[in-house]
C-alpha cells in the first residue's frame, strides 16, 4: 500500500544516496532521512510497527494519525530522544542510531517541539541565540547578536517589529516562526515540527505553514506532525498515515485528494456512525 510520487522518487532511487549533503536546486532532490521497517516498543507498548517513511531535501512530508498513533514515538527516533529496536534509520545513505538528540543536531536534523523551549520574558533576539550567543570579549556581542536575528527573520519573511520585545509578547504562530528561522541558521538540514498549528486558529496556523513553505523553498526537508489534514494537504509534497503505531502508507500528493486524506485521517466510518449515534431522535 505503499503508494510515492513516482516521478521525484524515481529520480532521486536512480540518483542513489551517497553520503554528504543533499544536492539543492537544479536535478532530484537527494533523500536525507530515511527509515526501513522502524519500530520501537515502550515495555509492551509496541509503539511503532513497520514504519517506513522518506524525506529529501526541498521536500515537505507529513505525518498524520489520530491521538496515539505513533506520530511523536517516529520523530523522536528521529531526532534522537529514543533509538528504535527494529528496523533501520539512514542518514544520507548511511546508517544510524542516534544515542542524544545533540547527535541528531550535528547531522543537520533539527526538532521544533510545542512546547518550544523558549524564554518567555527573554528578548527575540536572546531567544533566537540561546547558549550560542555571538561573543566580544568576556560579554555578548549584543549588536551583531540583534543584528543577525532581524535579519535571519526578515529572511525568512517574518516581520517582527522590534527585537528586543520579550518572546512572552508574540503569538503563538510568530513563536514558531522565530524556532523556525532559528534552525534554519544554525545549519538545519532537515526540520522536524510536531504540531506547530495545533493550537493555532486559522490565520496563525497559515502563517507557521508559510514558515514551512519557506524553508522548504530553501532546499530543507520538511517532516511536519499534525492531526490536521487541511494544515497538511497545502504545504505537504507526501503524507505518510499512521494508525495505531503502524504505517497505513505514504502518499505523493498526486495520489490522493484532500477530502480521501481527510476521510482516512478522521476514519469515515467512524465518523458516519458518531453522526448517526448524536442525531436526535
Ligand atoms: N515513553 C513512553 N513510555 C510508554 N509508552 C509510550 C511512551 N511514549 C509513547 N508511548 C505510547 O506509544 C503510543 C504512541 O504514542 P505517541 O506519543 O507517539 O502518539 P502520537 O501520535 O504522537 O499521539 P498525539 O497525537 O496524542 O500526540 C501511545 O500508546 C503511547 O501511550
Ligand atoms: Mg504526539
Amino acid at each position: 500500500m505503499v503508494q510515492v510520487l513516482p516521478g521525484r522518487d524515481a529520480a532521486a532511487r536512480d540518483a542513489g544516496q551517497p553520503p554528504g549533503p543533499a544536492v539543492r536546486g537544479g536535478g532530484a532532490a537527494l533523500t536525507i532521512l530515511e527509515t526501513r521497517g522502524i519500530g520501537k516498543t515502550f515495555g509492551s507498548v509496541l509503539a511503532l510497527r513497520e514504519v517506513s517513511m522518506s524525506v529529501a531535501a526541498g521536500q515537505v512530508l507529513c505525518v498524520l494519525g489520530d491521538n496515539g498513533a505513533g506520530k511523536s514515538t517516529l520523530i523522536k527516533i528521529l531526532s534522537g530522544v529514543h533509538r528504535h529496536d527494529a528496523g533501520t534509520y539512514l542518514v544520507d545513505g548511511q546508517e544510524v542510531s542516534f544515542a542524544s538528540p545533540r547527535e541528531a543536531l550535528d547531522r543537520g536534523i533539527a526538532t521544533v517541539y510545542q512546547d518550544l523551549a523558549m524564554i518567555p520574558l527573554m528578548s527575540v533576539w536572546r531567544n533566537f541565540f540561546l547558549g550560542s550567543e555571538p561573543r566580544k570579549g568576556l560579554g555578548f556581542d549584543v549588536a551583531k547578536a540583534r543584528r543577525v536575528a532581524r535579519e535571519e527573520l526578515r529572511a525568512m519573511g517574518i516581520d517582527i517589529r522590534d527585537v528586543d520585545q520579550p518572546v512572552g509578547t508574540l503569538s503563538g504562530g510568530e513563536r514558531q516562526s522565530v524556532a523556525i528561522a532559528r534552525a534554519v541558521h544554525f545549519g538545519a538540514r532537515v526540520l522536524i515540527l510536531d504540531e506547530p498549528t495545533s493550537a493555532l486558529g486559522v490565520k496563525q496556523a497559515g502563517v507557521v505553514l508559510r514558515y514551512i513553505a519557506r524553508a522548504r523553498d530553501r532546499g530543507l526537508g520538511v517532516v511536519f506532525i499534525t492531526h490536521n489534514p487541511h494544515h497538511a494537504f497545502p504545504v505537504g509534497d507526501r503524507f505518510l498515515l499512521l494508525n495505531r503505531g503502524t504505517s497505513m502508507g505514504e502518499y505523493g500528493k498526486d495520489d490522493i485528494t484532500a477530502q480521501e486524506l481527510t476521510a482516512l485521517m478522521a476514519g469515515g466510518a467512524e465518523l458516519e456512525e458518531l453522526a448517526h449515534e448524536l442525531r436526535r431522535e
